[in-house]
């Protein structure tokens, strides 16, 4: 089982013991500095001191330790990570391809393969944003399961020419749950029947109060066929990203999220990841999920070989021993016997869930059947 004894719990939580055991006392637990208290516990009381809360397995307690101990002196400006949502086909790959003024999506037809689905571009005034295209939000779904923050903005797609729908409606969820600011792209303004205040309005519904409309979302007309309202879709970006004020720590093991992994036929598995912290080389040892391995080959986002990757740079990882699934952590760990035994870990872990959920499954289709 998950346990902490008080003083660590302290210590993590940079906070007095003393204050932690009267915390504990007035949940009703009576406790001295070296006791040990279960993780359902510990969770309360750290959520008391006002910190999140990241659980992490008994063996990787030291792995989730590694993002929170960064110095503010140490910390540097990085990029935005923004993530494209909204409805199917109202336009978020084609948006993010006029965007890069690259068609990546002609060239997926054409057989080639699709590349990773995150790019790094740089603005005319030398500001770098990394995008994330959400195909079924699936990744995006996942990782805010996990509690990681992975996106700074997310760019709520809506078709001027359809309004407000379903997955329009859960994308605004998703954004309310992670607590990421929100800038909207009406697109298709070029269609006859665009019709962008409608899009407005509906908003409205949904507790989205745009500027024109007196409240501080930002609302931007575009449309990716014409390119119409997308320089003013990244002044936006970059305006929004200016108020979050985004920093991390480049000089450390690198930590960050994979945002999706497969098999490549020639390449083994391939995993990419958004760097959060720290720099991922060529040569590291890491854990992603409940898989291992040792950094072969980094690629960029043009498909260029990469000597290194920092925070918010989105970066294909070569050299994984299987393939981890989206969401997962990625991390940086300092030998393959600590990467091994971590993800052995995790793998029983994720057996041992398998297991009771199959049990559970007959039990149903028995009650099922009756
Ligand atoms: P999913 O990934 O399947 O959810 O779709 P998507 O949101 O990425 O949409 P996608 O970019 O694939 O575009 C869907 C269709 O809308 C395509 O046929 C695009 O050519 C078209 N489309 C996208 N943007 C515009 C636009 O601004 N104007 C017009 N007229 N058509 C557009
Ligand atoms: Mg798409």
């Amino acid at each position: 089982p998950e346990t902490i004894t008080v003083q660590e719990l302290a210590n993590r939580m940079a906070e007095r013991g003393g204050e932690v055991i009267k915390s504990l006392m007035k949940m009703g637990v009576m406790a001295t500095i070296n006791q040990i208290i279960d993780a359902d516990t510990a969770e309360l009381v750290a959520q008391e001191f006002g910190h999140k809360v990241r659980r992490v397995a008994e063996s990787d307690v030291e792995l989730g330790m590694l993002g929170t101990d960064d110095k503010v002196e140490d910390l540097r400006p990085r990029c935005p990570v923004v993530t494209v949502m909204g409805h199917v086909d109202h336009g978020k790959t084609s948006l993010l391809d006029a965007i890069r003024q690259a068609d990546v999506a002609s060239g997926e037809a054409g057989g080639i393969t699709q590349h990773i689905g995150a790019y790094q571009i740089e603005v005319p005034s030398g500001d770098k944003i990394t995008f994330i295209d959400t195909p079924g939000h699936e990744a995006f779904t996942e990782m805010r399961a996990r509690g990681a923050n992975v996106t700074d903005i997310v760019i709520l797609v809506v078709a001027a020419d359809d309004g407000i729908m379903a997955q329009t409606v859960e994308a605004i969820r998703h954004a309310r749950a992670a607590k990421v600011p929100v800038i909207v792209a009406v697109n298709k303004i070029d269609k006859p029947d665009a019709d962008p205040q409608r899009v407005r309005t509906e908003l409205l519904q949904h507790e989205i109060v745009v500027e024109d409309m007196g409240g501080d979302v930002q609302a931007i007309d575009v449309s990716a066929l014409t390119k119409q309202g997308l320089d003013t879709l990244l002044e936006a970006i970059a305006l929004q990203a200016e108020v979050l004020e985004l920093k991390a720590n480049p000089d450390r093991a690198a930590t960050g999220v994979v945002i999706e992994a497969k098999v490549e036929r020639g390449r083994g598995s391939v995993a990419t990841v958004l760097v959060q912290r720290g720099t991922v080389r060529t040569g590291d040892v890491f854990v992603a999920g409940a898989e291992w391995g040792r950094v072969r080959a980094l690629v960029n986002d043009r498909g260029e070989p990469s000597e290194s990757a920092g925070p918010s740079e989105p970066i294909e990882v070569l050299g994984l021993q299987g393939t981890p699934t989206a969401g997962d952590d990625f991390v940086v760990v300092e030998n393959e016997s600590r990467a091994r035994e971590i993800a052995d870990y995790r793998q029983r872990l994720l057996r041992e869930k398998s297991a009771t959920a199959g049990a559970r499954g007959t039990v149903e289709q028995m009650l099922s059947a009756i």
